[in-house]
């Protein structure tokens, strides 16, 4: 079979059976920028040894004969993996990789660590310290090269993770601001939902799965017509039964990555109730998912003490006033309720409110987001 050129506006497309058109996959590989190694020894021989044995494949090789010239790198430079060697002036090797792997913006880099040093000790003080792989030199170029490939495979794999999370977040970020009214809603979510979970004394997995879920609890919504999801009238019964969907909707969305899987049980029920009045699956008590209760308590006294169309923002004591209440009707967990009213504090002024351990609580939040980077 042959091809069409079209050789000018006027020319008729005219086929050359011999022509060679690239394939997909070969163009999107072209287009994906080569691997960058950052190579950091003392030793130029090393450096330039290594540097042979990567020249097989198309690799980015930037060098550093001392530890701070690196630190200067990685600061300019996206570094897919770092070849360190154990010892070099300055900071040793286990020092370097404990450096990087404390920084959130290179902690998910690779780390190859070297030596000439033989010993189990130094290969266990290099693998402690934060190093994905050790290798004894002189290294085996065949053994070099593919451990090293092993490694970027790893890495794209999870840069690949990190974004489709960002672009899930981006999604949900959306949603809100669809919605004038709730501005910072979700932010302010992480703040009461991880108060919550942290006077509970939840593990770090389920606060990290609170911190995800106030951001996508509601990700279900971006399928809910502006009509249905802005309507200032009361919902028709039809109306209710598309907004009700938007949990099930969103535990669809989240359900393709692996790593969401601890925050799809808040994404389904957090419009559950107590007393079993809830959707979507009409759970009662205890069979509600603890994180869902969690959330779904942050959740109204958001709703609560922020102005919304339909009515003004009711401080924080009216606030838990209405909440107990409706723990005593029977909607809201009778244990989670009075917990929350003890763990926000009201400050004296009446109209803002302070909260125990705002700084511990930022903290908290930076270190959730850097285990959303893992
Ligand atoms: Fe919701």
């Amino acid at each position: 079979m042959s091809i069409l050129v079209k050789k000018s506006a006027r020319d008729p497309i005219v086929l050359h059976p011999e022509m060679h058109l690239p394939r997909w996959d070969s163009v999107l590989e072209e287009a994906e920028q080569a691997p960058t190694i950052l190579i950091v020894d003392d030793i130029e021989l090393n450096r330039r040894l290594l540097k042979a044995m990567l020249k097989t494949a198309a690799y980015r090789i930037l060098e550093a004969a001392r530890p701070s010239t690196a630190i200067g790198i990685l600061e300019r430079e996206k570094v897919d993996l770092v070849v360190v060697d154990l010892v070099m002036p300055e900071m040793s090797g286990p020092e370097f990789c404990h450096l990087l792997k404390s920084d959130r913006r290179t902690q998910l880099i690779p780390i190859l660590m070297t030596t000439s040093v033989q010993g189990t000790e130094n290969e266990v003080a290099g693998i402690e310290s934060g190093a994905d792989e050790f290798l004894i030199k002189p290294l085996q170029p065949a053994v070099a090269r593919t451990r090293i490939r092993a490694m970027l495979r790893n890495k794209a794999l999870v840069d690949s993770l990190e974004e489709a999370e960002t672009i899930l977040f981006a999604l949900a970020q959306s949603v809100e601001h669809r919605d004038k009214y709730t501005g910072m809603h979700c932010q302010r979510l992480t703040t009461y939902s991880l108060a919550l979970g942290q006077a509970l004394g939840l593990p770090r997995q389920e606060q990290l799965a609170l911190y995800r879920g106030s951001y996508l609890h509601d990700i279900g919504k971006i399928g809910i017509p502006d009509g249905i999801l802005f309507k200032r009238g009361l919902l028709t019964d039809e109306e209710w039964q598309t907004m009700r969907l938007h949990t099930i909707r969103g535990e669809e969305i989240c359900k393709p990555m692996k790593t969401l899987a601890p925050v799809l049980p808040i994404i389904r029920s957090h419009h559950e109730r107590w007393d079993g009045s809830g959707y979507p699956d009409g759970l009662g008590g205890e069979e509600i998912p603890l994180l869902a209760r969690i959330l779904q308590v942050a959740d109204i006294y958001d709703a609560l003490i922020t102005a919304r169309p339909y009515k003004p923002a009711f401080s924080h004591q009216h606030a838990i006033e209405i909440m107990i209440e409706e723990a005593r009707r029977g909607w809201r967990d009778p244990e989670l309720v009075p917990l929350f009213a003890e763990v926000s504090q009201h400050s004296s002024d009446g109209e803002t409110h302070s909260w125990a351990g705002t700084t511990s609580m930022q903290e908290s939040l930076d270190n959730m987001r850097r285990e959303l980077s893992k």
